[in-house]
C-alpha cells in the first residue's frame, strides 16, 4: 500500500472506528507526502520535533491548506462569499483565532484568553467547577435510575461538558440545542478524506458552511451584547479587558470565542466516551479503578494515548524547506501531525494497541506538543475525572451493546457519535 493510499483509508468513514492499521502503514515512511502535496507525520519523534519546529506555522494563510479546503475552511471565518454578513467583515473580519495563529500574535492571545481561565490570575475558576460537574453528572444519573440501558454519548458523556464551557464563557446553556446542531453540522463538514469529493460529500460541507455562519452570527450576538451590558464569563471578560496586553482585536474576540466554545466540550465529550468504551473492552479494568480509584488519572490519559480525541489539527505548514527523516518538506506544504498515529508508535510506547494501567502514557501526543499544547487540559482532565468517577461508581454492571459503536463522521475530533450500553441499575448517591 502506498502512503497515499494508507492516508485516504485512514480518512475514510467506514475506517473510522479503527484507523490504526493504516496509520502503521502509513510510519513506515514517518514523513510522507500524499494527496495534495500534503505531508503527513506519523512517527512520534518526528511529531514532536516539528511541532517545536519555528520553520512550521500554524497559520492558515501561509500554506496552500487554505486554499485546498476551502470548501470546508477550518478558520470559522467569515467569508462574504459564504456569510451575507458583509456589512460585519469591517469589525469582524480579518483576524484569527489562537490555533490558526504563530507567535507572537499567537502567545499574545493565549496570554489574553489564560487571564480569565488559569492561574495565576484566576487559579480559582477550574477547581469551581469541580462541585458543579459533580453535581450535573449525579443529575444525570438520576435522570437514568429505573433504566436498563442508554447512551453514554447523548445521556452523559455530551451535556457534562457543554454545561462547563457554556458557564465559563457566559454562554446561556438553554441555547445548546441551537448551537449543538451547527457545532455537529459545522464538523462534520471539515472533511478532509476522500468521501469530500462525492455528492454527499459536497452537501455536507455546503451545510457545514450554512451552520459556520450561523454559529458566527450568533457568537456575535453575545460579544455585543457583552459589549453594551457587561456580565458573567469569560466573553464579557475579554471584551472589556484593561489587562497588559490590552484588549484583542473584535475579530480576535469572536474567534477565539468560538474556539472555546467547540474546543471546550467537543474532545472531552469523545474522550469520556472512549473511557467508557475502553474500559468495558478491558475486562478486569473496570473492577480494578472501582478498587483503586487513585488510578483514574492514569486511565484516563493512558485512553486518551490510546484513542486520540483530536486525530491531528489541519492547519500547519512549512515556512521554509524542512529536511526531516529522509524527506524535504518545501516551503509552503500542508503538513498534518497525525498525534494519533504517534501515539501508537511501537518505538516511544512498547505494546501500542494495548491498554495498559501500568502504562505511564504522559509523554502522549493526546493534548498535542509545542505552543498549542491544548489550552483547557487541566479543564478537561478535571471533567473527565468526575465523570467516569462516578460512573464507575454508581452505574451496575455496564455493559456495551454493539462494539464497535457508530463513530461520528469528522476524522479531526474522533468519538462515537452514540454509545448504547446495558446495565443493572444506577447506586443511589451516596453508595460506594
Ligand atoms: C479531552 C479534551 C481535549 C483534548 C483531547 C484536547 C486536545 C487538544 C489538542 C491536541 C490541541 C492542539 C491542536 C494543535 O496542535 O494545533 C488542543 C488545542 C487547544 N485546545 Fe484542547 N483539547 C481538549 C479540551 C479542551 C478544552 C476543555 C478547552 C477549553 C476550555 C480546549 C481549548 C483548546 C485551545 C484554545 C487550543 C488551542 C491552543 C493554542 O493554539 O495555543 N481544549 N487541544
Amino acid at each position: 500500500m502506498t502512503p497515499e493510499q494508507a492516508f485516504a483509508e485512514a480518512m475514510k468513514f467506514e475506517n473510522r472506528p479503527n484507523p490504526y492499521p493504516f496509520f502503521d502503514e502509513l510510519r513506515k515512511t514517518p514523513v510522507a507526502r500524499t494527496a495534495h502535496g500534503i505531508y503527513v507525520v506519523t512517527g512520534y519523534k518526528e511529531i514532536i520535533a516539528l511541532a517545536h519546529d519555528p520553520r512550521v506555522s500554524s497559520d492558515l494563510r501561509n500554506g496552500s491548506l487554505l486554499a485546498m479546503i476551502r470548501g470546508g475552511d477550518s478558520s470559522g471565518a467569515p467569508s462574504d462569499a459564504d456569510s451575507g454578513m458583509a456589512e460585519m467583515l469591517d469589525k469582524y473580519g480579518g483576524d484569527t483565532m489562537m490555533i490558526l495563529s504563530d507567535p507572537p500574535d499567537h502567545s499574545r492571545m493565549r496570554r489574553q484568553a489564560m487571564r480569565h481561565f488559569g492561574p495565576p490570575h484566576c487559579p480559582d475558576l477550574i477547581p469551581s467547577m469541580e462541585e458543579y460537574s459533580v453535581r450535573i453528572v449525579n443529575d444525570l444519573l438520576d435522570k437514568l435510575k429505573g433504566k436498563h440501558r442508554f447512551d453514554v454519548v447523548d445521556d452523559y458523556a455530551y451535556p457534562l461538558p457543554v454545561a462547563v464551557i457554556c458557564k465559563i464563557l457566559g454562554v446561556p446553556v438553554e441555547d445548546e440545542k441551537q448551537f449543538h446542531v451547527w457545532i455537529a453540522e459545522f464538523l462534520g463538514g471539515m472533511d478532509l478524506g476522500p468521501e469530500a469529493a462525492t455528492e454527499e460529500g459536497k452537501r455536507r460541507q455546503a451545510k457545514g458552511r450554512e451552520s459556520r455562519t450561523e454559529l458566527t452570527k450568533y457568537l456575535i450576538g453575545l460579544i455585543e451584547r457583552a459589549e453594551k451590558k457587561g456580565g458573567e464569563g469569560m466573553i464579557a471578560q475579554l471584551v472589556h479587558d484593561t489587562g497588559p496586553d490590552g484588549r484583542m482585536s473584535s475579530s480576535e474576540i469572536l474567534q477565539n470565542c468560538i474556539l472555546l466554545l467547540v474546543a471546550g466540550h467537543d474532545s472531552t465529550v469523545n474522550l469520556l466516551a472512549h473511557c467508557v468504551l475502553t474500559l468495558l473492552r478491558n475486562p478486569g479494568s473496570i473492577d480494578k479503578l472501582r478498587k483503586r480509584p487513585e488510578l483514574i488519572p492514569r486511565a484516563i490519559e493512558e485512553v486518551l494515548r490510546l484513542e486520540s480525541s483530536v486525530q491531528f489539527f489541519p492547519s500547519r505548514s512549512a515556512l521554509s524547506d524542512i529536511e526531516i527523516a529522509g524527506t524535504t518538506i518545501p516551503s509552503g506544504a500542508p503538513i498534518f501531525l497525525m498525534y494519533t498515529a504517534g501515539n501508537r508508535d511501537p518505538a516511544q510506547f512498547p505494546d501500542p494497541n494495548t491498554f495498559s494501567l501500568e502504562r505511564d502514557a504522559k509523554e502522549s501526543l493526546g493534548w498535542g506538543a509545542g505552543v498549542h499544547t491544548c489550552f483547557g487540559g487541566p479543564l478537561a482532565r478535571l471533567e473527565v475525572n468526575v465523570g467516569l468517577e462516578t460512573f464507575l461508581r454508581r452505574v451496575r454492571n455496564p455493559r456495551l451493546v454493539v462494539d464497535p459503536p457508530p463513530y461520528r463522521p469528522s476524522q479531526i475530533f474522533r468519538g462515537p457519535l452514540h454509545c448504547e450500553i446495558e446495565i443493572d441499575g444506577i447506586e443511589d448517591r451516596g453508595a460506594s
